[in-house]
């Protein structure tokens, strides 16, 4: 499938088949493929809780006020930010670098995150974001649906992945296999809705 067709066949799916379970090695493929997601500076903030044991995917619907998909789909994907990533480190960020550059990414990173907050959460959500796509898109390359949410009560999904105090829960994405079409589409705004030229 070319990344156009991926695109346009990805889908908020809200049926996934039960019985449909993705082999270890289709987790892992995945899984590399979500960590070549870019990221500012290649910090790699972003940490991924997976779950594939019903048990827990049941934790995770409940978490997610009922919703189906997690108990349902074969694999539960929750992106996190780790917002302390810029000072973990942060020379083997650059590790194939010479050691120069290593330690000018370091000064940046903590110019742009030591003191603010803000960046921190930010850079987090940024990077969930475009792993989130990443995923979702690879999915489909492997002929596999999959749903984004974030409808979940945060402290609750928390306790249930044991959230470290300094990471921030930015979305989850169900995988599995669609038992149905998608829905019709919500409705598209015009592209002159919404893009502008040079300027707003
Ligand atoms: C950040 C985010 C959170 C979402 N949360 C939920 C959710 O909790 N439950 C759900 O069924 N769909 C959820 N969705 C799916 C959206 O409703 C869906 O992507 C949107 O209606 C567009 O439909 P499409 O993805 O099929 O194009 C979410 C999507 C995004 C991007």
């Amino acid at each position: 499938m070319d990344t156009l067709e991926a695109i346009k066949t990805r889908r908020a799916t809200k049926k996934f088949d039960r019985s449909y379970k993705m082999t270890p090695e289709q987790v892992k493929s995945l899984m590399e493929h979500a960590i070549l997601s870019p990221t500012s500076y290649n910090q790699q903030n972003w940490r991924f809780i997976t779950a594939t044991e019903q048990s827990v995917k049941d934790q995770i619907s409940k978490a997610a006020r009922d919703q189906p998909q997690p108990s349902d789909g074969s694999l539960v994907i929750i992106l996190c930010g780790n917002m302390d990533a810029w000072k973990e480190d942060p020379l083997r960020y650059w590790k194939n670098h010479p050691l120069e550059k290593q330690k000018t990414v370091k000064n940046a990173l903590h110019r742009k995150y030591a003191d603010s907050l803000r960046n921190r959460r930010d850079e987090a959500i940024r990077s969930c974001g475009i792993a989130a796509q990443t995923i979702m898109l690879a999915a489909r390359q492997m002929d596999l649906d999959s749903c984004p949410m974030a409808g979940f009560e945060y402290d609750e999904l928390a306790k249930v992945i044991n959230l470290p105090e300094n990471h921030l829960i930015v979305l989850m994405i169900v995988i599995g296999k669609a038992t149905e079409p998608a829905n019709l589409r919500g409705g598209q705004l015009s592209i002159d809705n919404i893009v502008f030229e040079n300027k707003f």
